[in-house]
């Protein structure tokens, strides 16, 4: 492999930043990750990954953490869910200067959108975006894609439900966008109050067929995939807009006997209701194979950020 990408060294801040071939190459260097889940490599042994997390996280920061320690590497990092309130841009680029100083690669979460450019651009090392408020979280996506290749053999050709909170749903943007370099049909489900962010459908529009829809009857009998998000609740600006939206969409055994045999439903996972469990022992769910394969997906990408695959 290496086909002269240039990862060493880039930042992972957003998902736009990088073209189809790109991406694709992301995903085959993944495959070949899978072996050493169970092997283990040195070959990042020397490196530290710092992770800092300004937001509550399980799978994101536990997945990252894994995918150094199998490549050899060790970590370092905090996570403080409530240090959002005291931000200043000063102190994260302080930190920032800080932490690099310690370590070859910077994982960031933050609630504020924009903070992972921000970072990236104070930090010398690779700088990866591990959310950026409801902006993007890219190696979600990466994840996400993975999966879906996974599971069907391709991306396209497939008609992709996003379903849920797509307006405050940072995994939603990303996804959206690394679909539109794909030839899919992509359908979005949400109340009105929910709606996909303007810019993100300017956005794609032009390149994939994208169409808007609050009822998932709408769309459900020729979908191949359903991605279901959480309302995100803690973004939200009023809590009175919340309660009319809460439970608004719900995934049971009930809705799917009208979905294709083969589909399968994703979740970026923590899930409140939005798929019931009496659909997790069924072949439809994917979302804990989802979060399994974020371990080789981050994998691959330190990896390549850290230049030990071309
Ligand atoms: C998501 C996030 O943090 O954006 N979680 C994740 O990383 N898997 C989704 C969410 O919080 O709903």
């Amino acid at each position: 492999m290496g086909r002269g990408y240039g990862f060493a060294n880039r930042d992972i801040v957003s998902i736009r930043s990088f073209t189809r071939e790109e991406i694709d190459y992301i995903l085959e260097v993944s495959g070949t990750m899978e072996p050493l889940v169970e092997k283990g490599s040195d070959m990042l042994r020397g490196k530290v990954l710092a992770e800092l997390f300004f937001e509550p996280s399980t799978r994101t920061m536990l997945s990252f953490q894994t995918a150094m320690y199998k490549l050899g590497g060790s970590v370092i990092g905090f996570a403080e869910p409530g240090v959002s309130s005291v931000w200043k841009g000063e102190s994260l680029a302080d930190t920032v200067r800080v932490v690099e100083s310690y370590s070859d690669v910077i994982v960031l979460r933050h609630p504020l959108e924009g903070a992972a450019r921000f970072a990236a651009e104070y930090a010398r090392v690779p700088v990866i975006n591990a959310g950026s408020g409801a902006e993007e979280h890219p190696t979600q996506a990466l994840l996400d894609l993975y999966t879906i290749m996974k599971s069907k053999g391709r991306i396209d050709g497939l008609n992709i439900v996003l379903m849920g909170d797509l307006r405050y749903g940072r995994t939603v943007h990303s996804l959206a966008y690394a679909l539109s370099l794909y030839d899919v049909k992509l359908r979005l489900v949400s109340p009105d109050l929910l709606k996909m962010r303007r810019e993100v459908i300017e956005d794609i529009k032009d390149r994939i067929e994208v169409s808007e829809h609050t009822d998932l009857a709408d769309v459900l009998l020729d979908a191949d995939v359903l991605y279901v998000t959480r309302i995100q609740k803690e973004r939200f600006p009023d809590l009175g807009e919340y309660e009319k939206v809460r439970g608004s969409y719900a995934v049971n055994l009930d809705v799917l006997k009208r979905a294709k045999e083969d589909l399968i439903v994703l979740h970026p996972l923590p899930r409140v209701d939005e798929v019931a469990v009496e659909v997790d022992s069924t072949p439809f769910a994917k979302y804990f194979e989802q979060a399994r394969n974020g371990v080789v997906v981050r994998m691959a990408l330190l990896a390549l950020v850290l230049g030990a695959v071309e």
